[in-house]
Order: C-alpha cells, then sequence, then structure tokens
C-alpha cells in the first residue's frame, strides 16, 4: 500500500494531500497547469507529455498491436472504494485483483484505480484528449503499474504506468439508471474520506461495449504533476455513452469543475492504431460517404482545394515542347518477380513493387524508387470512362499509376517536397476498339502482353473483400502491362496525388499513347473490385503549363536490370491511394 500512495500522490489525486494545501490546481491556485513545469522534480516542461490531440490522419496502424487481456474487469468486487482528493474523483480498485496484459503492452500491469476528467455543470466538455480536435464531455482513466516494479522504478521506467483512456459522451435518451447510477452515488464534495463501494458493480459493466479492439497507443506521461514521462497511453477509439444527467452528477456533487490538464504538444512522437480502428474521415469518389470529391478539402491537413492539383485536362493546343524531357531509364521493369502483393483498398486495386525497382531520367533530376502501381477507372457499362487525366476533354476508359518515392528522401519527408513523388500515368483503352486514329500502324502496334494482364485480373477474384491482399506468384514484370507503348512521348506538368491529402508533390508524366487491354479484362476491374466511377473529377490548370517530350521515334522499353531482391520497408508508402 506504501508502494502505491506514493504513485497515488505524486500523479493521480493525492490521497493525503488536502486540496486547500495541494501544490498545484486547475484553475484557482498559483500553479495552473501552465506552471506546473516549475514545480520541483517536475517533467510537465519536457516533450513526451499527455495528454494529445489525437489526430486520426496522421496514426500509423501497427500491426503488432494485439488484443488486450483483462483480468478480473468483470468481477462485481474490486471495485473497493471512493475518494474525493481534492483533484478527481478516484475509485480504488482491490489490490492485487485486477489485471491487465497484451494490447502490445511489454508484460502484465496490475491496476491500482480509476478516475475522471470533466468540464462544467452544463456540459462544457472536459476530456483530457482530443480526437481530431475535438473534446469529447467526459474520460475516464485506468490507471496500472507493471508488476514486479517498485513505485519509484515504474516512475523512472518509459513503461512503468500504463493508463487506459476511455472517452465519455453524453445522451439524452440513455438508460439514467445504470452501473453508472450506482458509481455516481457514491460522488461527494467532501474531501479526503474513503467510502467503501457496497454496490456490485464491474469494471466491465461501466466499460460497456466500447470495441476494446480499436485503441489508440502512444509513449507519454502522467497527467498531473509531476507529470513523469512514464505512461504507455491507450485512447480507445469508441466512446463510453451514459446519459447526459449523470455526467453533470461530476461536477454538481464533487464541487470541481473544469479539471483536465490541456493538450501538450505531440513532438516527434508518432502515435500508433490497433488494425481493427476505422478510419473516421472516410473518403469517397460519390456522394455515399461524408466526404465527397467536392469536400475533400475539409479533410484534416488537405491541401485537395490548392492550386497545383491533378488531375487535368490536358490541352493539346497549349502544350509546350521541352528538349529536356529525354528518355527514361528504367531499372527492373523487365524483373517478372518484381511484383508483391495485391491489394484492394476500397478505392482502388494496387500492386505492391519489391525494393529495387526505380526510374531516373526523362527529365526528373533525380532516381525514384517505384513502390506501387493502381489504377482508376469507370463503370462496368461499356460507356462510361474512368481514366483521372483528359487530353482535349476527351477520357479514357482507364488509367495506370505507377508511383515512384524521389531515392534520397523518406516518404515524411516526399509528402512535403516539390518533388517528392514521380507518378507515371499510362492510359488504358481497348484493343478491340481502337480510339479514332489517323495514324492506324500505331494502333497495331500498341500491343500489351494480354496473358500478363490475364494473370493479374485473375487475382482479384481472391481480393473482393476491402482490405483483402494476395502475394503474386505468377511471372508478371511492369513492361508486360506497359506494352510497346512509346515511352518517349509524354506530357509532363507538376501536380498533386489525385487522392486525399492531395499533397502537392507530384512529377506527373502522362504517356500520350494508351496501352490496349481486352476489354473482358478491363471489366474485371469494377465488376470484382465491387465499385466504380474511381476517379477525381479534373482539376483547374491555374497558371501551370504542361511540357511536351519532343517527338522520338525511338520506342520500346529501356531498361536496366539490377537483382536486388530485398522487401520493400516504407509500408507507408504502400498504404498511400496515390
Ligand atoms: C480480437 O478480438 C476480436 C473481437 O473480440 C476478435 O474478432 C479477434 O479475432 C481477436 N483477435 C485476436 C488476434 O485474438
Ligand atoms: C480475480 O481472478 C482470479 C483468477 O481468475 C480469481 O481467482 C479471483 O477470485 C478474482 N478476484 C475477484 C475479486 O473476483
Ligand atoms: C520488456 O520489459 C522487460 C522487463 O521490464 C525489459 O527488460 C525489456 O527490455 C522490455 N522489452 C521491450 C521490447 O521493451
Ligand atoms: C457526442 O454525441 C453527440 C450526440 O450523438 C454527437 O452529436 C457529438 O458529436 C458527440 N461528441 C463527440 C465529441 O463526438
Ligand atoms: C453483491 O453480490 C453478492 C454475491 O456475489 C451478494 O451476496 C450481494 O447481495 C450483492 N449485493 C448487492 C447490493 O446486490
Ligand atoms: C470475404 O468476407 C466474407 C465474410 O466476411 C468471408 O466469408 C469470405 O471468405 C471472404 N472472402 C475472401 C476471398 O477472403
Ligand atoms: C515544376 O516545379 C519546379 C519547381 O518549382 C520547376 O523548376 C519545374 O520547372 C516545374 N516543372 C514543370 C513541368 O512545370
Ligand atoms: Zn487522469
Ligand atoms: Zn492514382
Amino acid at each position: 500500500m506504501q508502494l502505491f500512495s506514493l504513485l497515488l500522490g505524486l500523479s493521480l489525486g493525492a490521497v493525503v494531500v488536502r486540496a486547500a494545501d495541494s501544490p498545484w490546481c486547475y484553475i484557482g491556485c498559483s500553479n495552473t497547469p501552465a506552471h506546473w513545469k516549475d514545480l520541483p522534480g517536475s517533467f510537465c516542461g519536457e516533450n513526451k507529455q499527455s495528454p494529445i490531440n489525437i489526430n486520426t490522419s496522421n496514426v500509423k496502424i501497427d500491426h503488432n498491436l494485439p488484443n488486450f487481456s483483462f483480468l478480473n474487469f468483470s468481477s462485481q468486487h474490486v471495485i473497493k472504494s471512493f475518494i474525493n482528493n481534492g483533484h478527481t474523483a478516484k475509485f480504488i480498485l482491490e489490490e492485487n485483483e485486477v489485471e491487465l496484459s497484451g494490447g502490445g503492452l511489454n508484460g502484465t500491469y496490475s491496476s491500482l484505480q480509476f478516475h475522471f476528467h470533466w468540464g462544467d455543470t452544463v456540459l462544457h466538455p472536459g476530456s483530457e484528449h482530443k480526437m481530431d480536435g475535438k473534446r469529447y464531455p467526459m474520460e475516464m482513466h485506468i490507471v496500472s503499474i507493471k508488476k514486479g516494479l517498485t513505485t519509484a522504478e515504474a516512475l523512472n521506467s518509459k513503461t512503468g504506468i500504463a493508463a487506459l483512456g476511455f472517452l465519455i459522451n453524453g445522451t439524452e435518451d440513455g438508460d439514467p439508471s445504470s452501473p453508472w447510477s450506482k458509481l455516481t452515488s457514491y460522488l461527494t464534495n467532501t474531501e479526503d474520506v474513503e467510502v467503501t463501494i457496497n454496490h456490485n458493480i464491474s469494471i466491465d459493466d461501466l466499460i460497456g461495449n466500447v470495441d476494446r479492439t480499436k485503441f489508440y497507443r502512444y509513449m507519454g506521461s502522467l497527467t498531473t504533476p509531476n507529470c513523469s514521462e512514464a505512461v504507455v497511453w491507450t485512447v480507445f477509439q469508441e466512446p463510453i455513452i451514459i446519459h447526459e444527467s449523470l455526467i453533470k452528477m461530476f461536477p454538481n456533487k464533487t464541487g470541481h469543475t473544469n479539471i483536465f490538464r490541456p493538450v501538450q504538444k505531440l513532438n516527434e512522437r508518432q502515435v500508433y492504431a490497433s488494425p481493427a480502428t476505422t478510419t473516421i474521415h472516410e473518403w469517397c469518389y460519390d456522394d455515399s460517404c461524408e466526404f465527397s470529391p467536392s469536400k475533400w478539402h475539409l479533410l484534416p491537413h488537405s491541401f485537395c482545394n490548392d492550386k497545383r492539383q491533378s488531375p487535368i485536362n490536358i490541352e493539346t493546343e497549349s502544350v509546350v515542347t521541352d528538349e529536356h524531357l529525354s528518355a527514361f531509364t528504367f531499372n527492373r521493369f523487365n524483373d517478372k518477380k518484381a511484383f508483391g502483393n495485391v491489394t484492394n483498398t476500397g478505392h482502388t486495386v494496387k500492386c505492391k513493387l519489391k525494393e529495387g525497382v526505380w526510374l531516373s531520367d526523362g527529365g526528373l533530376g533525380h532516381r525514384y524508387n517505384t513502390i506501387q502501381l493502381h489504377f482508376h477507372w469507370g463503370s462496368s457499362s461499356q460507356v462510361s470512362n474512368g481514366s483521372e487525366h483528359l487530353v482535349d476533354s476527351q477520357r479514357y476508359p482507364m488509367e495506370m499509376h505507377i508511383l515512384s518515392l524521389r531515392a534520397d528522401l523518406q516518404l515524411k519527408d516526399a509528402l512535403n517536397e516539390d518533388n517528392g513523388l514521380a507518378v507515371l500515368a499510362f492510359f488504358i483503352e481497348a484493343n478491340n476498339e481502337a480510339k479514332s486514329s489517323e495514324d492506324s500502324e500505331q494502333q497495331d502496334t500498341n500491343q500489351s502482353d494480354m496473358e500478363a494482364w490475364k494473370k493479374l485480373t485473375n487475382y482479384f477474384s481472391a481480393i473482393q473483400n476491402i482490405s483483402s491482399e494476395v502475394e503474386i506468384t505468377d511471372d508478371i514484370s511492369i513492361d508486360d502491362l506497359i506494352g510497346n507503348v512509346n515511352r518517349n512521348d509524354y506530357y509532363r506538368y507538376n501536380g498533386s496525388l489525385t487522392t486525399p491529402t492531395c499533397n502537392e508533390v507530384v512529377v506527373w508524366t502522362v504517356f500520350k499513347e494508351p496501352i490496349k487491354v481486352d476489354k473482358n479484362l478491363m471489366m474485371m476491374f469494377p465488376n470484382k473490385a465491387g465499385y466504380e466511377d474511381v476517379f477525381r473529377p479534373k482539376q483547374s490548370l491555374h497558371s501551370r503549363i504542361v511540357y511536351s517530350s519532343k517527338k522520338s521515334g525511338c520506342s520500346g522499353p529501356h531498361s536496366v536490370s539490377l537483382f536486388l531482391l530485398l522487401t520493400l520497408t516504407s509500408s507507408s508508402l504502400l498504404r498511400l491511394g496515390e
């Protein structure tokens, strides 16, 4: 008990210290949160502090975050006592009965207590963590200490303490006589008196049906002085929903209002998300979700309304010839083992490429490592075209994008660089329905390897479920898919990713000749993926110029081969829709 009282005293509301004597407060004393850093022995001014705003568009899925195991969370006899300690309402748990493990935690943690943060009596919100800038009415913290560590050791270890954060939202229609009403019946403004809990309430009763497989994870601190940076934080995605009247009881009955610390800077930290979390900001190409293309600019950190957006309509009359747009050098585009997995992202079909595929020259000025390729298409009805770029207002049936990352940059930096990414765009049209052209000789030579397209589209049956992926084991090369398209004849302009967050970091190469593919194989894209018309509407050119390579007779792939069979580590780039 001695062991724990130090921890409780230091961090999470003292058992013994009176509010009046307290060296710190949220409001109404000299040591408000802005001054906590000046308290003796304080870490409150360090750079891994809690709480934070969780920006769900910047979290990284961590596939090594498994489910939690909870011991005795369902027991109705582990919530031992209640105390209003002058800072919060705290419920103390029976010692050595309640435990937490799994969930990516290193070891087993013994749960000590839970307590709350809230706003005021008119439901001014008071959660500590914010979710995409939104503060919830309340937050519950379940505090656990790593088994085998003393309090002092735990506070000195980066992972000595595990805190579970549950956001709480109010509803008017819920049941006001829930387990929460039993709990709130203990709330009092009498401070520092520990009262025994006589009701049978379990922790599970309080958490209710919040999905505990969906959570965010980051390394942080205690949210009260001395703010030790010893806490592995878990904040669950779904809020606990309780009746508003129960939320109001916390300020009303305890006399404390607005007891939450302001959010702290994330600094260099990464917030991770368990694989089960769903993206809160769903975007789509039609009106079936909150963020259709005309609203993409409202998404957090979006560039979708800026002046250098893609795709565009290429007006051939206005194109300027540029002598510097030379032939490309392609490496391992002819490697039949360069394909990794193929994924149905819900927005496109995407093929990951293995390490060692790259391209250079072509007026790019840098070498770019080729990461993935994916497709844009229309509907399965034969009249509907779905390329992203247009040429003289003509849309092609499909478009393939081959995406490469500047070799000297990490993805994070590439997404902030003018030319961090290079995308090669190839139009695709049916080989049995050539578009009208005087140049009939050209049509005959533009054959891609239909066997390769057949092999690729064969995998689509296995990825009909969104997010599913399979490994490509057939021999397919990028060259096979591109076929004989003249790769020296292309348009060049500066643009953006064509999916949120539309970062303006893409050097676009749009090849003039389309790849010819059997219509039946093209139909596999909408039919097997289960969605159609996956292209962004055209964007304004603004003051940009579209350049064109000088037409040359030389055609066909120009490849060098290197056999580096390393797997790609930049998994986040692979998740990019673009
Ligand atoms: C985690 O829990 C969820 C829901 O209870 C379940 O569907 C899933 O299979 C579990 N995952 C593992 C790895 O146990
Ligand atoms: C906690 O769990 C253990 C192991 O299942 C069990 O023996 C014990 O009775 C439980 N304690 C309470 C208070 O429910
Ligand atoms: C897990 O905890 C143990 C003991 O506390 C420690 O020795 C080990 O380095 C930790 N492992 C990781 C991956 O943090
Ligand atoms: C809480 O619930 C209300 C009513 O359902 C909802 O309008 C509000 O957005 C929720 N609050 C937060 C922070 O999500
Ligand atoms: C709590 O549970 C115990 C046994 O599990 C039971 O004897 C007791 O009557 C219950 N108390 C209340 C208030 O329901
Ligand atoms: C797709 O999901 C359904 C239901 O979730 C499942 O039964 C089926 O096996 C899945 N199919 C594939 C190819 O993974
Ligand atoms: C793209 O932008 C860069 C830097 O602003 C500029 O040097 C280059 O000429 C532009 N390229 C095209 C094709 O507009
Ligand atoms: Zn707390
Ligand atoms: Zn694309």
